[in-house]
């Protein structure tokens, strides 16, 4: 039977037919044998790091197997109720009653204040603890804690705490963070150092983005030309989320479960990624207040004709800038002044301490909004874009 586009190209899950095992720079191994030997070292905490949307989920997934791998999000744990017992909930396993649970939290505090715990109350702690472990031990279970930044710092210590303990009894457990954010309760605790195996998740390259597309229509029976795929690789902007959905759009365009020779060119692939940046509409809004800049109190801010013949302010600019060609996801400050003085059709074009001001103010409007608009990073004279979608959004999506 003839595989379905919407079967071969899953930007949003696991995807069976496309996943494409990559190897670490670090060593010279897969990730998949990398995670493999990490569990199975009894007593050793896994540590996953990586950018957003790299395949940390997956890759989990892949080696530890959907149905063994209880996935649970750092935002799933609150101070209020004992950690054991967050889980034993959600896995269903029948523990002590509420009020146990209440007076066990109150005992136990949160790291810091642990010591001097009644002797019931920590019996009664640990028999939920070991119950929950027992149970993951008989069922061959893994703990995955995804979005480990999203639990606050307490609860963070809390964790790391109770973790370190339970892995010295065989419970397997893998923690999930984003690079830059905080994860130090695990990387740096030093009651785990020397217990912790780190994998670090880096970004694809184009060579590994290309392999979706290959692979994916190569199942759909359709042989992708190599110039094609190193474009749709580019495009996607080291995210294999993208390439996945660009191909499943692509597939759609093609008509590609009911015709059998569909015919690909150039045309065909703007369409696609202008159909891919429509899922990602929740960008425009974040691309409208960066674009906005600070309030301007009443000034009129100064304009820049570009070579459309429009009228741009410095913040319109600077974005203009991030999404010309070629698409990139790290830009050194002289590469923004290039492409401005590019854009600019006047003389004066702005100089680079003006750019650098005004790369810092966005990065303050960033910080002091919601996680989602934070898209790029300023350090060391370099733009770092920490959202690829958004930079794909920026330039083939509808700004207005
Ligand atoms: N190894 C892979 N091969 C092919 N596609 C992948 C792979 N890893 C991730 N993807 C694609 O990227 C999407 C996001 O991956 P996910 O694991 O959820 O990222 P993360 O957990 O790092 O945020 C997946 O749903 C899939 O479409
Ligand atoms: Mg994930």
């Amino acid at each position: 039977m003839k595989l379905k586009a919407n079967e071969v190209f899953i930007p949003g899950a696991f995807p069976k037919y496309t996943y494409i095992s990559r190897q670490s720079s670090e060593f010279d191994i897969s990730y998949e044998f990398r995670l493999n030997q990490s569990l199975n070292t009894v007593g050793f905490l896994t540590s996953i790091v990586g950018p957003s949307k790299t395949g940390k989920t997956v890759l989990c997934e892949k080696v530890i197997g959907i149905d063994k791998m209880k996935d649970f999000s750092g935002s799933d744990f609150k101070e209020s109720e004992d950690f054991w017992v967050t889980i034993a909930k959600r896995v269903g396993l029948p523990l002590e009653s509420d009020q146990t649970e209440q007076r066990t939290i109150q005992g136990q505090g949160i790291a810091g204040t642990r010591e001097g715990v009644a002797s019931s109350i920590t019996e009664k702690y640990h028999s939920n603890k070991d119950k929950v472990i027992q149970y993951f031990l008989e069922n061959d279970w893994v703990l995955v804690l995804d979005d480990f930044h999203y639990a606050s710092p307490n609860m963070q210590m809390e964790i790391a705490y109770q973790l370190k303990d339970a892995i010295r009894k065989y419970f397997k457990t893998v923690v999930i963070s984003l690079p830059h954010r905080s994860d130090d309760a695990i990387r740096k605790n030093s009651d785990l150092s020397g217990r912790l195996n780190l994998i670090n998740i880096e970004p694809w390259n184009t060579k590994e983005l290309r392999e979706i597309a290959v692979t994916g229509f190569g199942k759909l029976g359709l042989n992708i030309n190599s110039t094609l795929a190193n474009n749709m690789a580019q495009e996607s902007l080291s995210s294999p989320q993208l390439m996945q959905s660009i191909c499943l759009n692509l597939s759609l365009l093609l008509d590609i479960d009911n015709k059998d020779n569909p015919k690909l060119d150039s045309s065909m692939l703007k369409k696609a990624y202008e159909m891919t940046s429509l899922n990602l509409l929740s960008y425009r809004e974040v691309a409208r207040k960066l674009k906005n800049g600070p309030n301007p109190r009443g000034q009129k801010r100064k304009t820049y004709t570009i070579n459309s013949g429009n009228q741009v302010d410095i913040y319109e600019l600077l974005l203009k800038a991030l999404s010309v060609d070629p698409p990139k996801v790290s830009l050194f400050i002289d590469e923004m002044k290039r492409r401005m003085d590019a854009l600019v059709s006047d003389t004066d074009k702005p100089d680079r301490l003006k750019i650098k001001t005004t790369i810092g103010q966005v990065q303050s409007i960033m910080q002091t909004s919601e996680p989602m608009y934070q898209v790029f990073e300023y350090k060391d004279d370099e733009v770092y874009i920490l959202e690829p979608l958004f930079l794909f959004y920026l330039r083939w999506g509808r700004l207005d």
